[in-house]
């Protein structure tokens, strides 16, 4: 049996992402974004953590479309800033990013860093993510990539702090990986794995 599941998100790479982890796991599912429920709620990140945020969306969405719903949040906690951006790395910069928030964002950070030295450049990537069933059973599962800091932007692939982060064990940052590179080590592709794994227990 087939099973249909939502990933509340408007992020086109992340549908494919959760297909091929589901595939590899041998669950039989049929993964539709948000963009299938034009009537979908926005939920907004109003929580103070990326499991508290993504608690939210898989519950609202879930409660709008009867299916069973996975929701992720994540973002990036850099050593030197306490752990910030953290859940308010979306909009770091604030209205200044209106043109490019993405850039907008890293440059803040890179500002920031500007006089951090190499030994304290320490961050992670996280990401928390909720599955939710239409009965309300509730699954949460986190992924962590840790790494560092740069002080200047390489590759030209993934998005957000991607130019800037190098994953531990890496000379690369993770926009010169490849998307299965990232994928096989990243935050999501870590919570995401260990959420297909609930799924397919619990259908
Ligand atoms: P969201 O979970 O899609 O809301 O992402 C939150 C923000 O965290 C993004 O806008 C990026 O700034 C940052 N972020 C999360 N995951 C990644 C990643 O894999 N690479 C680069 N930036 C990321």
């Amino acid at each position: 049996m087939t099973v249909k599941l939502v990933l509340a998100t408007h992020n086109a790479k992340k549908v494919p992402e959760m297909r091929a982890i589901l595939a590899d796991a041998g669950v039989a599912a049929e993964v539709l974004a948000l963009d299938a429920f034009p009537g979908a709620p926005e939920v907004p990140e109003t929580e103070a953590t990326f499991v508290g945020n993504a608690r939210l969306k898989a519950r609202a969405i879930a409660a709008h479309t009867g299916l069973p719903a996975v929701a992720d949040d994540s973002g990036l906690s850099v050593d030197e800033l306490r752990g910030m951006p953290g859940v308010l790395s979306a909009r770091w910069a604030g209205r200044f990013g209106a043109g490019d928030q993405d850039r907008a964002n890293l440059d803040l950070v890179l500002d920031q860093l500007a006089d951090t030295p190499q030994e304290r450049r320490g961050a992670q990537f996280v990401c928390a993510a909720v599955l939710v069933m239409p009965d309300g059973t509730e699954r949460v599962a986190e992924g962590v990539l840790p790494g560092h800091l740069v002080g200047e932007r390489r590759g030209e692939n993934g998005f957000g702090y991607d130019p800037v982060f190098v994953p531990e064990g890496e000379s690369r940052t993770t926009a010169e990986l490849s998307p299965e590179e990232k994928n096989a080590i990243s935050h999501r592709g870590i919570a995401f794995r260990a959420l297909a794994m609930e799924l397919a227990d619990l259908i």
